[in-house]
């Protein structure tokens, strides 16, 4: 760790948090360079067991088939930390020395937040007869592609946890500085499908067919005023088609027409009164064109809506470490964080990681500079919270 980057209070702990950072920069590289998509992370997950078993963390039998729960601590109350572990379909381009050449990528630093929680771990297991109660470290698979938040929960592993932390990178904030709001700073995100059964035909005589494509773009065009129409400008709301299909040559008229999009709200009520909106749209073109027209809508992940006295706390905590706080990035963007959530107290909060290129990117960089410090803010974050609790009780 370099002075410029490390808060202030970790300075007096150099020598600790050298090692510590050296350490976890190595494990950080080996996860960056063998990244694997949702569900697939086997080598991931049977590294971060490693690691864990090598420094003395019971790890829970939660049947996950990847990913994994660890406890650290006694009886009594529960906190949970919250990482994930999956990687993303995208062809690296960094030329960084350890870049994955395996088609997948770490594009979302999902890799830096596994590798800070196993430094997290490795700060409370020596501090483990001081915690008021047990941490559950939860390394989660599949964030990005089928809500593995959800497999999670259903193990029941997180049955008995009061408040639960998560971390995410930020790529245009400064390395280590740490972004925390409260309310919904991550969208309600739900997704549509729309599949138009029209009657094909010879495109030379359009009123023996039901056009599928003219219904479509029909829908489409009305689409775009729920938001800009229907929707107060003061509730920030996205309605996207992203995949249009139909017809396949210049004189036919084809049988169907298929779209589907997503849409991204600060919660789930409006989410619902915006996916009836666009139902209503396909009712009335249906009843125009007289094309069938079948909607399928689905809630992908509620809003992550941050607990406000949990946020204060977050901020609070990392401003006696050190840190730089401020607001947290809004973004229409999901999280499946939101479903720990609806059950459990928490916090989900940004760290700066400084990228030259935004997540999601081949060239998106996660500064590794920050590991340490991260580790440290969430240990501190589970031990104070484990006392906060106890305090109470
Ligand atoms: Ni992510």
């Amino acid at each position: 760790m370099n002075e410029e980057t490390a808060p202030k209070n970790f300075t007096e702990n150099s020598v600790e948090f050298s090692t510590l950072q050296e350490t976890l920069a190595t494990h950080f590289k080996w996860f960056h360079s063998h990244p694997e998509l949702g569900l697939h992370e086997w080598e991931t997950t049977a590294r971060i067991r490693d690691i864990l078993m090598d420094a003395g963390v019971k790890i829970l039998d939660t049947g996950l088939e990847t990913g994994l729960v660890a406890r650290i601590g006694g009886s009594g109350t529960v906190v949970a930390l919250r990482c994930d572990i999956d990687a993303l379909p995208i062809a690296e381009a960094t030329n960084l020395e350890y870049a994955s050449k395996n088609g997948c990528m770490h594009a979302c630093g999902h890799d830096f937040h596994l590798t800070s929680m196993l430094g997290a771990a490795s700060l409370l297991k020596q501090r483990e007869s001081r915690l008021m109660g047990a941490v559950k470290l939860v390394f989660q698979p599949a964030e990005e592609s089928v809500n593995g938040a959800v497999s999670v929960l259903a193990s029941g592993a997180l049955d008995d946890v009061a408040e639960i932390y998560g971390l995410h990178t930020t790529p245009d904030m400064p390395v280590s500085m740490i972004g925390v709001s409260s309310g919904a700073v991550y969208a309600a995100v739900g997704s549509f499908a729309i599949r138009i059964h029209g009657k094909s035909g010879h495109a030379a005589h359009p009123d023996e067919c039901r056009d599928p494509i003219v219904a479509l773009s029909q829908i489409i065009g009305a689409a775009q005023t729920i938001v800009s129409r229907r929707t107060s400008p003061f509730d920030p709301a996205v309605l996207s088609f992203t995949h249009v299909e139909a017809g396949n040559t210049w004189n036919i008229i084809p049988e169907e027409a298929f779209a589907e999009g997503t849409i991204r709200v600060g919660g789930k009520e409006r989410l619902n009164a915006i996916m009836e909106r666009l139902k209503r749209v396909c009712k009335g073109v249906e009843e125009i064109c007289g094309a069938r027209i079948d909607f399928h809508c689905e809630l992908n992940a509620p809003a992550v809506n941050n607990d406000s006295e949990l946020a204060e706390f977050v901020k609070r905590t990392a401003q006696e470490l050190g840190f730089k706080t401020g607001p947290s990035r809004p973004t229409m963007g999901g999280e499946d964080f939101a479903f720990y959530q609806e059950r459990i107290r928490g916090v989900f909060w940004n760290i700066g990681v400084a990228s030259p290129e935004p997540a999601h990117n081949p060239r998106f960089i996660a500064n590794p500079a920050a590991l340490s410090t991260a580790a440290a803010l969430l240990s501190a974050i589970a031990e104070k919270s484990l006392k906060r609790l106890s305090s109470v009780e």
